[in-house]
C-alpha cells in the first residue's frame, strides 16, 4: 500500500450545532473517500509524498454551518453532472464487486458501487 493524500482540517475550535452525528460521518466519509481517489488516480500513487492536501474547511455564518471539502483530483466532468446522483454510476474500473462478495473472507472493495453521492444526498435530508 501507499501513503493517502494529507486531510486539512479548518475548523473553529469548539464549534456546537444540531445536526444528526451517524448522518454527518457518513456524508463526510462519502465525500473524503471520492476526494482521496481523485487526487490518487490524478497524480499516480508513485507521487505519495507529492499529493496536494485536501482541504475540510467548516465555518460558522450568522444561521448555517458551511463544510467545504476540496481536492485537486480534477473535479467530475460538466458532462457527467447529470449521472452523479444516479445509483450505480461509477467512473471506478477494474474491481470485480461480484467476486470479492462471494470470498469466504469478506473483502469490500474501496469504492465502485456508485452509491455514494446519492446515499449521502438521501441521508442528508432525513
Ligand atoms: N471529488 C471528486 N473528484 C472527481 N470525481 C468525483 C469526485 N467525487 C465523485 N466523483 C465522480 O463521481 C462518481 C460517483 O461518485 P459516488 O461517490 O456516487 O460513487 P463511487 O465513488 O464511484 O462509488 P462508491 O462511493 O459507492 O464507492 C465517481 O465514480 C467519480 O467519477
Ligand atoms: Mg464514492
Amino acid at each position: 500500500m501507499f501513503k493517502g493524500p494529507p486531510v486539512q482540517l479548518i475548523c473553529p475550535k469548539d464549534l456546537h450545532f444540531p445536526y444528526v452525528p451517524g448522518h454527518l460521518s457518513h456524508i463526510i466519509f462519502e465525500l473524503l473517500k471520492n476526494s482521496l481517489r481523485a487526487v490518487v488516480e490524478r497524480f499516480g500513487p508513485d507521487q505519495e509524498d507529492h499529493f496536494p492536501p485536501i482541504k475540510v474547511v467548516v465555518v460558522e455564518g450568522k444561521e448555517d454551518i458551511t463544510i467545504k471539502i476540496s481536492d485537486e483530483g480534477g473535479g467530475i466532468p460538466r458532462s457527467a453532472i447529470p449521472l452523479i446522483w444516479t445509483y450505480m454510476y461509477t467512473t471506478m474500473e477494474g474491481q470485480n464487486i461480484d467476486q470479492d462478495f462471494q470470498a469466504s473472507d469478506f473483502k469490500a472493495p474501496m469504492a465502485g458501487f456508485g452509491y455514494g453521492l446519492p446515499l449521502s444526498r438521501l441521508v442528508r435530508i432525513l
